[in-house]
């Protein structure tokens, strides 16, 4: 597992951001499917979509608690991913129900990948068995998912493999980000 900043943050430092960066991808996730059901609010794909959402809500609730547990700052970068959240979600939407599957399958990717990685360094290091559980379990729902946005049909999008890369990129940079400040 590469670590961020190697030797350079101590266990506990390394957990709160680990925190902070998750609970911005979660408070994230939440504008990408309020942008997403504002414009397909009529569709009757918003249901699945209210159903994702209902759960990232129990994600971010979980990391805010966390927050304030921890003392950790959220990070600097909200008041971007509260605009950018939406815009992406509100844009693909725009785009069609397809495409705005291929979003929320393309952002899962990442973050099936990005708890993976924490999973895997929290028990390399032996820390926080509790924590490891909450992103094991939340990982598994980003799964889903991702499964029930491919079952909508987000692979038949338009363009999808160059939405898809260009989403996993946006979403990449967001983590590198809030992992900073
Ligand atoms: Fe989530
Ligand atoms: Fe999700």
């Amino acid at each position: 597992m590469k670590r961020l900043l190697p030797g350079m943050l101590s266990p506990q430092e390394r957990i709160k951001q680990m925190i902070r960066v998750d609970q911005a991808g979660e408070y994230g996730a939440i504008r990408i499917y309020e942008g997403q059901l504002d414009v397909l609010k009529d569709h009757p794909s918003s249901l699945v979509i209210q159903n994702m959402k209902a759960q990232e809500q129990e994600h971010l609730a979980t990391f805010n608690r966390l927050l304030v547990e921890w003392n950790i700052k959220q990070t600097f970068f909200t008041p971007l991913w509260h605009i950018g959240g939406y815009a992406l979600g509100a844009i693909t939407a725009k785009l069609g129900v397809k495409a705005a599957m291929a979003c929320t399958v393309a952002v899962e990717e990442v973050i099936d990948q990005h708890y993976a990685n924490q999973m895997h360094e929290l028990e390399m290091e032996n820390l926080e068995p509790e924590l490891v559980t909450t992103i094991k379990r939340f990982r598994d729902e980003e799964i889903v998912h991702k499964d029930q946005s491919l079952e909508a049909g987000a692979a038949d999008a338009p363009g999808f493999a160059l939405l898809r890369k260009s989403i996993k990129a946006i979403t990449r940079a967001a983590i590198w980000l809030s992992t900073r400040a």
